[in-house]
């Protein structure tokens, strides 16, 4: 069985590069590939000079499908999980990049691979923005992130967010829109989002960031925590400076500045 989802305003386009089938889509080699290997590919599309990312994945994994039955929902494949979690958090007002079309291949209700396009978001990579920061341009990226990790997390969103998932358009100090590109998940359905949840996922992904790399200053944890707290409802009560203890707990030894 095949799903396919087509942004209605895209078809034209789409059918005249030959990407109008999901065979078509599956088997092109339009286009710059940016990555690649035996799981999965991803390659930018140029199409009447506007630009796209199509993402493939050559194989799934049937333990995830599984996990989706145990769980009683549909199975998806990669793609088509990101794809809902763009449409859900598009739905609330988050920034995210625009979904052109998404599909996918199941046997027997179990996904085999899939693929999903999205426009090209404006700007930059935020991680390597933040490399090339001055110091107050690294707190207010640090601002950003938190406050926007906050509101996902407020709205029941706990996928791993590293600064890599977002585009920065504009001068961190004048503020930039943030965009998320990255929203690859096992679960794309937002959870009740409890101070006992929010503050594990909170720790599980700044572990994350730290061992993918993702390091950052006492004061820009400070900044952080701040606008994180900021974000949260109220009834959460969460307080920023017995968070930003927590966090250096946690990353360990940074440097004081
Ligand atoms: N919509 C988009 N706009 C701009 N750049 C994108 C977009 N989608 C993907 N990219 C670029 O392609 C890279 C890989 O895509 P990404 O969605 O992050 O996949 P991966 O799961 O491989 O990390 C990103 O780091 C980014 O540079
Ligand atoms: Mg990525």
């Amino acid at each position: 069985m095949i799903r396919l989802q087509i942004n209605p305003a895209f078809n034209d386009l789409l059918q005249a590069h030959k990407l109008g089938s999901y065979p078509q889509i599956m088997h092109t080699t339009l286009g710059e590939t940016i990555e690649e290997n035996e799981l999965r590919d991803v390659h930018r599309l140029d199409l009447n000079g506007q630009n796209f990312y199509l993402k493939r994945t050559r194989s799934e994994k049937a333990s995830s499908a599984l996990e989706s039955y145990s769980r009683l929902r549909l199975a998806h494949s990669k793609p088509y999980k990101e794809m809902l979690q763009f449409r859900y958090l598009a739905q609330l007002s988050f920034n995210v990049a625009e979904v052109v079309g998404c599909g996918e291949e199941l046997h027997w209700g179990i996904p085999l691979k899939g693929f999903i396009i999205t426009r090209e978001v404006p700007g930059e990579d935020l991680a390597l923005v933040y490399r090339g920061a001055d110091e107050d341009r690294r707190r207010s990226i640090m601002t950003g992130f938190g406050s926007l990790l906050g509101r996902l997390h407020d709205r029941g969103f706990f996928g791993s967010t590293r600064l890599k998932d977002i585009f920065i358009d504009g001068d961190p100090l004048d503020s930039p829109l943030l965009t998320l590109i990255d929203r690859e998940t096992r679960n794309p359905y937002p959870k009740p989002a409890s101070a006992k949840r929010i503050l594990s996922r909170l720790m599980f992904n700044i572990r994350r960031q730290t061992q993918q790399g993702e390091i950052f200053s006492t004061n820009e944890w400070r900044a952080f925590s701040e606008s994180y707290c900021r974000s949260l409802s109220s009834h959460l009560e969460f307080e920023a400076e017995s968070l930003l203890r927590g966090i250096l707990l946690l990353v360990g030894p940074v440097n004081t500045i």
